[in-house]
């Protein structure tokens, strides 16, 4: 059923170079050839803006996808300086956008800047893949809802809807520090985004790797996974999906 279709993501932030394509080539070779399972899910690499071009239209016709990892919040072209446009994204013929990281958040990336992101990217007929997560001392004092509920409403806009939008859950303490939320939270906090932001797919995202991933098998809410750094390495991106599907 197409509505259950997993997501693998993988979010390569500030790596790959030309050649890392060899990473890339062992990653569409495997999800071609599982033709068991290859049709319940979708693979996104988002490499850099240096070789967007170039993998995107290496990939177009094969079994993965490429997508950008940010975008200006500005359209078209302009006089700012070292920025790319969901215009120049979309030419570039990636087909997805990673909106509200939060590392870019961190860099300065406003509600109201994300919205303009947001509503660019879709008027490029982008897809978004839209980051919300709460920090560690959010989640202490018990604020995670509040937090992902304004992170939703004060960002996503009156265009976006579960076809052009993913929201992927990344709670800040867990990325790239080994710590995952219980399955238990995990499948309270899907159903939570899922009841503000109606019919949405939902992914989680942080220190998701080969053995992590098998927490989260049993949550068939959840709709897959954005994945940083074990998606640099094939063979740790190709684990997740063996080790998801076993
Ligand atoms: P991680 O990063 O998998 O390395 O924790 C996830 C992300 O930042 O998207």
């Amino acid at each position: 059923m197409a509505n259950n279709i997993k997501y693998f993501i993988g979010n390569w932030k500030m790596f790959g170079v030309p050649k890392s394509i060899k990473i890339l080539n062992k990653v569409n070779n495997f999800v071609r050839l599982d033709k068991k399972n290859s049709r319940n899910y979708k693979v996104v690499i988002t490499p850099p803006f240096t070789i967007l071009e170039a993998f995107s239209r290496y990939y177009k016709k094969k079994s993965i996808t490429i997508g950008a990892q940010n975008c200006y919040h500005k359209d078209n072209f302009g006089s700012y300086t070292g920025a790319i446009s969901p215009y120049m994204i979309k030419v570039s013929g990636a087909k997805y956008v990673i909106i509200g990281h939060s590392d870019n958040r961190a860099d300065g990336d406003t509600d109201k800047i994300l919205r303009e992101k947001i509503s660019f990217a879709l008027n490029n007929n982008l897809k978004i893949i839209y980051c919300i997560g709460e920090n560690k001392i959010e989640k202490a004092k018990k604020k995670t809802f509040s937090v992902l509920k304004k992170q939703l409403l004060r960002v996503l806009t009156k265009k976006s809807n579960s076809n052009n939008t993913i929201v992927a859950y990344e709670p800040i303490w867990s990325i790239g520090t080994g710590k995952t939320p219980t399955s238990n939270d995990l499948e309270k906090t899907v159903a939570f985004i899922k009841r503000i932001f109606k019919n949405s797919k939902v992914l989680y995202g942080g220190s998701v790797d080969g053995s992590s991933v098998i927490n989260f098998k049993s949550l068939d809410d959840l709709d897959g996974f954005l994945i940083g750094g074990a998606s640099k390495s094939s063979k740790k991106f190709i684990d997740i999906i063996k080790n998801y599907y076993r």
